[in-house]
């Protein structure tokens, strides 16, 4: 067959256009793709989570919320039930803690070292203990007696050793066992 010279260069120029209309759609798809990455990033960046609260590693242990006698189950003056505790390698402090039953408790913890975290027997009280933030959370516990608390993060070598008790009391025992009492936990001395 002779394919005459004007006929190879229109077939040439149809596929140069092809090509070209798919590099506009590939490089369109490109665009878009870069254009979602910048428009969430800066979504994101704009709105942090909220309620994030810091506290600084290196002074927890001498001022502030975190210092030891603040530490176990605070009554404030409008009966909100506190748990104030702090995880590290390898062991929760307090070692013991004692809480109401059926009464929102609010937990507030945080990390001196490793990343750790907790949860308590089979309720759904479950965190994360981070270095330098306040893990916070309420919930409210139905069944009394004892239950263990053990980390939930691996933290290095003694983490299966690291575990806690927690004394779930009824709402009126506890009430009687906390009066007069600033911070309550059932660690033995
Ligand atoms: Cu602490 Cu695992």
């Amino acid at each position: 067959m002779n394919v005459s010279a004007p006929e190879g260069s229109r077939a040439e120029a149809v596929a140069i256009a092809a090509e070209r209309r798919w590099a506009v759609v590939v490089g369109g798809v490109l665009l878009l793709l870069v254009a979602m990455m910048v428009v969430t990033g800066l979504h994101w960046a704009a709105m942090p989570p909220s309620r994030v609260e810091t506290v600084d590693v290196k002074t927890l242990h001498i001022a502030g919320e975190f210092i030891e006698s603040n530490l176990g189950t605070a009554v404030g003056a409008d009966g909100k039930v506190t748990v104030r505790l702090i995880a590290q390698q390898y062991s929760f402090q307090p070692q013991c803690l004692v809480v109401p039953a059926d009464t929102p408790v609010t937990f507030r913890a945080t990390s001196t070292d490793a990343i750790h975290g907790f949860i308590i027997g089979t309720t759904n009280a479950n965190t994360m203990l981070v270095p330098g933030f306040v893990s916070t959370f309420t919930t409210s516990f139905h069944k009394t007696g004892e239950a263990l608390m053990p980390c939930h993060e691996y933290c290095g070598t003694g983490h299966e050793a690291m575990w806690a008790h927690v004394q779930v009391l009824s709402a009126a025992d506890f009430r009687a066992k906390s009066r007069g009492v600033e911070r309550l936990s059932c660690v033995a001395r």
